[in-house]
């Protein structure tokens, strides 16, 4: 898929299973273009939110309200939200990209660009982000290559920590945009989708104090969640993650491309050397994972940094929705209740305030 497929391709399968044929293709993309623009009282939620608000909050309080603009696709009746998904998960899909630039143009008090439904998705989410009422941005065919490639890459990754809430929320037979809402607020902790901005907070630590990278693995060996090597290790890869490996030759590819020469690239690969010598890493088998080179990406395509897990975000929702359906289509499906190990104080008699010291 990397090497042939591009995004919107990509979402087709992960929600229909299958790759579109040239019909499916062409209904699946007209239907992105119409819902591309967002209700224009959406305008005003933005407006609620000071400067300087993260990105994934907005992502996430707007993806939710999108359930208040279309209360049809969202009724909480699973039977009726299932019969609408076609167009809800559409509407998902557009709307994220959508929401996600106005929430650029916002934080720097810019003026929104309206969609271009000439556009195809990510030429269009570049157009939304880059243009100026008086001259549009011009997306170069690898500029929109290597968006394509990060986007697909991050488009489902089975039961990780943002698509098991979305799976968990559907379960209760919420609607799909308020569980990938739910995704979307799991998604960006530093943990997860939150890595790729705090790796190249790190990289650029690194840079800005002309260190190797020896003070950073010294840190991350303290074992302390804190000091962590971001973007390496991972929940279920006990070795290298496919995708970063694909970015991080992809990274190579683009920048030469686009004549560019990040310091921080270097750095990445010195530090990747480094800590792949170094028997704490290889013990545990930590690895670089999706998240340690994608900032690189999304830095030499001029997207800012507090806004790379919204990009994480717009890659995951098709994984996010495919997951909704599963849980909500499933007829024996229960309401999730994960089993506990109760190690609280057991028996105790209610003490009166006077008697509490
Ligand atoms: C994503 O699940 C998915 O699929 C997620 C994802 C997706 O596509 O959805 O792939 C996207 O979230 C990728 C991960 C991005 N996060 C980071 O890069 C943050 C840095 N990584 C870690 O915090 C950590 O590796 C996790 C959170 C990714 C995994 O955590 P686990 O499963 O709890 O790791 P672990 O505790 O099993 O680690 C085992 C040991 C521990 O040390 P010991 O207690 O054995 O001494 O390895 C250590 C950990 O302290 N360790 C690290 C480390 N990651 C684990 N030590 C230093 N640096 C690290 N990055």
């Amino acid at each position: 898929l990397a090497q042939y497929s591009d995004f919107v391709e990509t979402a087709y399968l992960i929600i229909h299973g299958e790759l579109p044929n040239a019909k499916q293709r062409r209904h699946f993309g007209d239907l992105l273009r119409l819902h591309s623009p967002v209700h224009s009282a959406m305008d005003h939620l933005f407006e609620g939110f000071p400067l300087g608000s993260h990105p994934m909050a907005i992502l996430s309080a707007l993806l939710n309200s999108l359930g208040c603009y279309y209360p049809h696709l969202a009724t909480n009746r699973v039977q009726e939200d299932l019969a609408n998904f076609e167009e809800a998960s559409a509407i998902a899909i557009s709307k994220v990209r959508t929401i996600a630039a106005m929430s650029y143009r916002k934080s720097r008090g810019l003026p929104y660009i309206y969609p271009k439904r000439t556009l195809p998705y990510c030429e269009n989410f570049l157009h939304m982000m880059f243009s100026q009422p008086y001259e549009d941005y011009v997306c170069t065919p690898e500029v929109a290559q290597a968006l394509n490639l990060f986007l697909l890459l991050h488009a489902d990754h089975e039961q990780n920590c943002s698509t098991s809430t979305v799976r968990m929320v559907g379960s209760s037979a919420a609607n799909m945009f308020t569980s990938i809402s739910a995704g979307i607020s799991a998604l960006s902790g530093p943990l997860h989708g939150g890595a790729n901005t705090a790796v190249m907070g790190m990289l650029q630590a690194i840079h800005d104090e002309g260190d190797d990278g020896t003070r950073f693995i010294a840190a991350a060996k303290s074992g302390s969640k804190s000091n962590r090597l971001m973007g390496f290790g991972h929940a279920v890869y006990k070795n290298f993650d496919p995708r970063a490996r694909i970015i991080g030759e992809a990274c190579d590819i683009v920048l030469k491309r686009l004549g560019i020469d990040d310091p921080l690239l270097h750095i990445a690969k010195t530090l990747e050397q480094a800590a792949l010598k170094d028997d704490y890493f290889v013990s545990r088998k930590l690895y670089p994972n999706v998240d340690f080179y994608s900032g690189i990406i999304m830095r030499a395509l001029g997207i800012p940094m507090n806004m790379f897990t919204t990009m994480f975000a717009i890659g995951r929702t098709p994984g996010y929705i495919s997951n909704w359906r599963e849980v909500a289509s499933n007829p024996k499906g229960r309401i999730y209740r994960p089993r506990q190990i109760y190690v609280g104080a057991t028996k105790r008699d209610y003490v009166p305030m006077v008697q509490r010291h």
